[in-house]
């Protein structure tokens, strides 16, 4: 790797902010203007916690996907203009060991590869909006659509270390290279990042707030990251960052100061890549809020869940991500009977709206024709010991008749009672908030009880 001058490009940033701000803008215009447009080309729904049937425009994420995926492209250059402004820097003098002006190809090659990602992301995506596709065709796109990102992770020596926590050490040592599987731990990252988004779904508001709080624990995370003017520093535990392996270990374990350039340059690139997101998921958000007048459809729950992926993969921080799914990750193992087929599964799994009081209470999936198989009727009871769901049993055989769907939404209903709409979307981002508390709290608070330093 080329020396290059420690100075990293922040001017970028401010004209990354710029385009966060027209990424807002985009999205607060064009969404409802496009919004009857959708509806003539038969891109509608109907909502079903609603009393009335007018139709709403359905996947206006494509809307955001296109202003976000044309900033990021017209950003191009601004992300490269610290190496322009050296070309023209003629009153520089090489320095002993400094590669002048040799373009970052390299970071030009992570740039277009996540471009590409967040392009097949929109694909499917849209695709899924129009013609619904089966979840067996359409699991495995996301995992290929990350081939040019493991592609491009490889080629920069990207650590497939573990550490291991201390009560493991005694059996698998302090270090534990994954190897391949490392690889596939990233592929499926990128499958789930956007199908968990996807099934925490169906109110209004809920797929583009969870966008929004998980791209604004992102984005906190790589300001931590930053060098910061006047001698402020944010105290890492960085004795922690030093250990080798750890995600940033590699950088660290070579010696570089604080804020090293390599370091520095990954979190800019998260930057640029989460706060044009921001901007275009608040704009959408405030046409999404409660009563909806447009809904996201999978496109915009396939490109936001691509863009995580993207960032936690290319800037080498895949386990603080998912950190911040937390809420979806209890979601998905919850909804895994349901989706694997144990127990069954109706096209909607959103909470049942009773329009006498407006109030949302947990919907229900009934077991019609058969009895639930013993392998169905033990997670059902496990989890309701858990008070994660509620049973209907056959008065006389105590058979399971029913349960309420596997969903977070429903364990919410379940614990608090039932509530209207928005009150229940508040709910589910304050649990989100919660959860990227949790999740620094861990990431660089708790991590020393179980890594030593
Ligand atoms: C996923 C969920 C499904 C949930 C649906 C709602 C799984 C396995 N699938 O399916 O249970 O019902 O999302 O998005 O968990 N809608 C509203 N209000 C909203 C948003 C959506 O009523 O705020 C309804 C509209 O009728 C809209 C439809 O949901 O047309 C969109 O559903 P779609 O995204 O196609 O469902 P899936 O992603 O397949
Ligand atoms: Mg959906």
């Amino acid at each position: 790797r080329p020396l290059l001058d420690p100075a990293p490009p922040l001017p970028a940033l401010h004209a990354s902010l710029g385009f966060s701000v027209l990424a807002l803008l985009g999205a607060l215009y064009l969404v409802p203007a496009l919004g009857n447009t959708f509806v003539h080309a038969n891109l509608k729904g109907r909502d079903l916690l609603k009393i009335y049937d007018d139709p709403v425009p359905e996947s206006l994420g494509l809307v955001c996907a296109s202003i976000y995926i044309l900033l990021l492209i017209l950003f191009i250059p601004f992300a490269f203009s610290d190496f322009f402004n050296r070309e023209h820097d003629s009153t520089r003098k090489p320095r002993e060991g400094l590669v002048i002006n040799e373009f970052p190809h390299h970071q030009l090659s992570v740039y277009l590869s996540s471009l590409l990602s967040l392009l097949i992301a929109t694909m499917l995506g849209f695709l899924d909006d129009v013609f619904d596709i089966r979840w067996r065709h359409k699991l495995p796109i996301p995992i290929i659509a990350s081939i040019p990102l493991l592609i491009v992770y490889y080629s920069e020596h990207g650590t497939t270390d573990v550490v291991v926590p201390i009560p493991l050490r005694w059996l698998l040592g302090s270090l534990l290279n994954l190897g391949p599987l490392y690889y596939v731990y990233m592929s499926l990252l990128s499958t789930f990042c956007t199908n968990s988004i996807n099934i925490l779904a169906g109110i209004n508001g809920s797929e583009v707030s969870q966008a929004l709080i998980i791209a604004l624990s992102v984005i906190l995370n790589d300001l931590l990251y930053l060098p910061w003017p006047f001698g402020f520093r944010i105290p890492l535990p960085l004795h922690l960052l030093g250990r080798p392996g750890v995600e940033v270990g590699g950088v660290w374990s070579a010696g570089m100061a604080y804020g090293s350039r390599l370091l520095v340059e990954r979190h800019l690139f998260s930057l640029y890549f989460m706060l044009p997101l921001v901007g275009v998921c608040a704009g959408f958000m405030f046409h999404n809020w409660y009563p909806a007048r447009v809904f996201p459809g999978d496109t915009l729950c396939y490109v936001t869940g691509m863009a995580f992926a993207v960032v936690g993969i290319q800037a080498h921080f895949s386990k603080t991500l998912l950190l911040f799914f937390l809420p979806q990750i209890f979601n998905f193992v919850l909804s895994c009977p349901q989706l694997f087929g144990l127990v069954p599964c109706p096209r909607h799994r959103v909470p049942r709206f009773d329009a006498d009081t407006g109030l949302l209470y947990p919907s229900k999936a009934g077991f019609k024709n058969h009895a639930p198989s013993r392998l169905s009727a033990l997670t059902l009871h496990v989890f309701s010991s858990l008070g994660l769901v509620e049973l209907t049993e056959d008065p006389k055989t105590h058979a399971i008749t029913e349960t309420t769907n596997l969903t977070i939404l429903n364990v919410f209903l379940l614990r608090f009672g039932p509530m209207r709409e928005d009150s229940l979307v508040k709910v589910l981002m304050g649990t989100q908030v919660a959860g990227s508390v949790f999740a620094f709290v861990v990431r660089y608070g708790l991590a020393g009880l179980v890594y030593d330093g």
